[in-house]
C-alpha cells in the first residue's frame, strides 16, 4: 500500500490551488504582526478558508472558491503579489514579548464580535473560526537551541483555539501538541514538551521540539513535502501557528514506502497512523507497556498487519503464556509441547550443560569437560558424522542417548580408584531423569533420534509460509528449569540459519519475544543463561543477516543494557513505573521529548512511536482488533466466574489426574 489509509492525500498541483493567503509580512513588533496576520486572515478567509494549508476537502474547496469569486476582483488578484516579501528578509529584532495580554485580548474579543449574518449560520460560524484560528499565530519564538527552542503562547488564543471544531487545532499549544513555525519559504512543525506560566507576561512558555519540515508552495502557502530534520531553524520572533488536522495529513501521508495502518493519530479523528515495515522491521523494535495497557493484543494487531500484507513472511513468535494461539488459529502454526518435537540433539554443547549439568563452581568445570569428551564422543557415532569427517561438539548432529549415556558409562570404567566417579554419576542421572520423565518428551524422546533437522527448521521457520507466516512456539508448557534454553535454542537456530544461509538467496526471519526482560535480562538479575547472549547479539549483529527482533515487555528497565538502544522503532504503551519511563526515555530520540511526558498519561490502547518506522513520533489509538483475532486475555473476570456453578468435582478430578500424569 503507497498511502497509508488516507483518503484525503493528493498530490499537489499548482493549478487546481490558486488564491491562497501569500506569505505573512512581517512588522516589528509581536502586537503589529498579530495584528497583520488577523487583517491578512480575515482577507485570507475570504481567499481561502484553509489558510495556508492544504485543505483536502473538495466540497469546502468549491465553496471557497465561489466565495473567492465573489469576494475578489481581478486588480486585487494583481495587487496581491507586492505584499509578499522576500523570503529572506532579515528578521525583525525580537519583540517586548510576551504582549501585554491586556490588548491582545481585547483584541481577540473584537475578532471574536460574531457578525449577524453568521448568527443565522452556525455552522459556517464554527468553521469560519476555525479558519482563524488556523491562520492566526498562538504565539511567537522566544529562543532556538539545538534541536528545542522555547515559545510564548498566548492565553487568550490557547483558550479561543481549545473551543475549535478541529481536535488539532484545539490541542494546539498543549503539551504533546503540534504547532507550526514559518521559515522562509517552509514550515517547520514542532511538538510542546512542557509548558510554564510567565507570571509577568501573564502568557505560557513553553519548550518545543522540532520534528521535521515541509516546503510552503510559492502561490498558496500550502506545506507539502513533509520530511524529517530540520534544514533551517526560524529567528526570535518567528510567529508559532496551530498545526491543523489538515496539516497532520500531509505530515503522515505515506511517502510511498510500504506501510500498515494500526490506529489513529491522536488526537484526529480520521487521520490513519501507519508503521513502514520496512524501516521497522530493518532495525528491530520493542513494543512496551504496563501490564493491561494492552501490549499483547496490539503485537497480534501489528503481527496480523504485516501478516495480510506480508503473507509469504516468516516470523517466529515466542509466547511464554499460550496467549497468541487463540489469534492465529487461522493465520499461523500453533507449536507447543504436544507438538513442538525438538529434537535433543540441536543443541550446542553450551545448550547441553544448561540441561545437563547440575553442579556448581569448580565442579561445574569438571563436569563441564566430561560432557564435552563424552558429547563429542556420542555424536562421532552416527553414520551421518562418518560421512562428514571433521565435527565438533556444537555440531547439530544427531545422536543417541543410549550413546552418550554409554560413553559416560565407558569413561567411568576407565577411572583409577583415586578419581571419583561423582561427576559422571551427576550428569548419568540426569541424562536418565530427563528421558523417564513424561514432561520432557517433547525434546528427549527415543522418537527425535532422526535427522529432522531441515524439516524441523522449514516447521519453525515457515519455509515455506502456505499462507500460514507466523509460528507461534507456545513454551507454557516447557518445565520452567528448561524453558530459558529452549528459548535460547529457538532463538539460536534463527541466527545459525541466518549466517550459514548467507550464501542463498533467503528471506529475512523475524522474532518476536514476549515477556523479553525474561530472557534478556539486565546484568542485576542475569543468571549468565545462553538465552541472554544469544538475543543480545540478535539485537546488536541480527540486521546484518536479515534478522528482525521484536521485543515486547512491561519492564524495560528489567533489559539488558544496550538492547532497548538497539530498537530502532520503539512503541510505548503506559508506563506506570517511573525507571522504566526513564530508560525509554533515554532510547528514543531527543525529538521525542514532548511525546515522552505522555507517556505516564495514556489511555489504554494507546502509545507513542517513534524511531524508524513512522516518519515522525506520533500518538496512536490503535484500531479495535476484533474478538478472533485477539490473545486470549489473562485478566479473567471473577464476578462472571464465581456466578457460575456445575461440574467443579469432575473439573478437580481431570485436573487431579493430569497433574498426576504430568501431561
Ligand atoms: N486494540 C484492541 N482491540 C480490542 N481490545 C483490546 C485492544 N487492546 C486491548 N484490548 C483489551 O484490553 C485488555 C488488555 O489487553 P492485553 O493485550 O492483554 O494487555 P497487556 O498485554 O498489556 O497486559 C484485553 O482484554 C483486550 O481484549
Ligand atoms: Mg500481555
Amino acid at each position: 500500500m503507497t498511502d497509508m489509509g488516507n483518503p484525503n492525500h493528493r498530490i499537489f498541483d499548482p493549478a487546481k490551488e490558486e488564491g491562497a493567503q501569500p506569505p505573512q509580512p512581517r512588522g516589528s513588533s509581536l502586537r503589529d504582526r498579530i495584528r497583520r496576520s488577523e487583517q491578512d486572515s480575515g482577507a485570507a478567509s475570504s481567499l481561502s478558508r484553509s489558510g495556508y494549508i492544504h485543505n483536502p476537502q473538495p466540497v469546502e474547496e468549491k465553496q471557497v472558491a465561489q466565495e473567492r469569486s465573489q469576494m475578489m476582483s481581478p486588480d486585487q488578484h494583481q495587487a496581491m503579489p507586492e505584499e509578499v516579501p522576500v523570503a529572506n528578509e532579515q528578521p525583525a529584532p525580537p519583540p517586548p514579548i510576551p504582549a501585554p495580554p491586556s490588548q491582545l485580548r481585547a483584541e481577540a474579543e473584537a475578532r471574536k464580535a460574531p457578525e449577524p449574518e453568521a448568527e443565522e449560520e452556525p455552522e459556517v460560524d464554527a468553521d469560519e473560526q476555525s479558519a482563524q484560528n488556523m491562520v492566526q499565530p498562538i504565539g511567537v519564538v522566544l529562543e532556538i537551541a539545538g534541536s528545542g527552542s522555547m515559545i510564548a503562547i498566548d492565553l487568550q488564543r490557547l483558550s479561543e483555539c481549545a473551543e475549535d471544531a478541529d481536535p488539532s487545532i484545539a490541542m494546539a499549544g498543549q503539551v504533546g501538541s503540534q504547532i507550526k513555525i514559518r521559515v522562509g519559504n517552509s514550515w517547520l512543525l514542532a511538538s510542546v514538551r512542557n509548558q510554564r506560566q510567565d507570571r509577568k507576561a501573564g502568557s505560557i512558555l513553553a519548550n518545543i521540539d522540532f520534528l521535521g519540515e515541509g516546503v510552503e508552495e510559492k502561490l498558496t502557502g500550502r506545506l507539502h513535502g513533509f520530511r524529517r530534520g530540520v534544514t533551517r531553524y526560524p529567528v526570535p520572533g518567528a510567529l508559532v501557528y496551530p498545526a491543523s488536522t489538515a496539516d497532520l495529513k500531509q505530515v503522515y501521508a505515506s511517502d510511498g514506502r510500504s506501510a500498515v495502518t494500526i490506529g489513529k493519530v491522536y488526537p484526529t479523528k480520521d487521520i490513519r497512523a501507519g508503521i513502514y515495515i520496512d524501516a521497522m522491521l530493518g532495525k528491530h523494535f520493542a513494543l512496551l507497556g504496563s501490564t493491561g495497557t494492552g501490549k499483547s493484543t496490539s503485537a497480534a494487531l501489528i503481527l496480523h498487519r504485516i501478516c495480510e500484507a506480508a503473507p509469504e513472511g516468516h516470523i517466529v513468535m515466542i509466547d511464554p503464556h499460550g496467549e497468541y494461539s487463540a489469534a492465529f488459529r487461522n493465520t499461523g502454526v500453533i507449536l507447543d509441547v504436544s507438538n513442538l518435537q525438538m529434537p535433543y540433539w540441536i543443541m550446542n554443547f553450551e545448550e547441553h550443560c544448561e540441561v545437563l549439568l547440575t553442579s556448581q563452581g569448580n565442579d561445574r568445570q569438571v563436569d563441564e569437560d566430561i560432557l564435552a569428551k563424552c558429547l563429542l564422543k556420542a555424536r562421532s557415532k552416527s553414520r551421518l558424522a562418518e560421512s562428514m569427517g571433521k565435527i565438533t561438539v556444537d555440531s547439530p548432529i544427531p545422536y543417541l542417548l543410549s550413546d552418550l549415556s554409554n560413553a559416560i558409562q565407558d569413561a567411568m570404567g576407565k577411572l583409577d580408584k583415586a578419581t571419583t566417579s561423582a561427576p559422571y554419576m551427576r550428569i548419568k542421572n540426569k541424562l536418565e531423569e530427563l528421558k523417564s520423565d513424561p514432561r520432557y518428551q517433547f525434546m528427549f524422546s527415543g522418537m527425535l533420534v532422526g535427522d529432522t533437522m531441515s524439516e524441523f527448521i522449514c516447521k519453525i521457520f515457515r519455509m515455506p509460509s502456505n499462507g500460514k507466516p507466523i509460528s507461534i512456539i507456545d513454551v507454557s508448557g516447557v518445565p520452567s528449569d528448561i524453558t530459558s534454553t529452549v528459548v535460547a535454542v529457538l532463538s539460536r537456530l534463527v541466527f545459525d540459519f541466518a549466517i550459514w544461509g548467507r550464501e542463498e538467496r533467503t528471506s529475512p526471519i523475524l522474532l518476536v519475544c514476549e515477556e523479553a526482560h525474561r530472557y534478556v535480562p539486565s546484568e542485576k538479575n542475569s543468571d549468565g543463561n545462553s538465552v541472554g547472549t544469544i538475543l543480545s547479539r540478535i539485537a546488536k549483529e541480527g540486521r546484518k543477516y536479515g534478522i528482525s527482533l521484536g521485543l515486547i515487555t512491561q519492564r524495560p528497565s528489567d533489559l539488558a543494557e544496550g538492547v532497548l538502544s538497539q530498537c530502532g522503532t520503539i512503541i510505548s504503551m503506559r508506563l506506570n513505573n517511573d525507571r522504566d519511563q526513564d530508560f525509554v526515555r533515554a532510547a528514543m530520540p531527543e525529538g521525542a521529548r514532548g511525546f515522552l511526558d505522555a507517556i505516564p498519561a495514556l489511555r489504554n490502547r494507546e502509545c507513542i512511536i517513534c524511531g524508524e518506522g513512522v516518519a515522525i513520533p506520533i500518538r496512536v489509538s490503535f484500531d479495535n482488533l476484533e474478538e478472533s483475532k485477539r490473545p486470549a486475555s489473562e485478566d479473567p473476570s471473577f464476578v462472571e466466574l464465581w456466578n457460575q456453578t456445575g461440574g467443579e468435582e469432575e473439573i478437580v478430578e481431570r485436573t487431579v489426574q493430569r497433574w498426576r500424569s504430568q501431561g
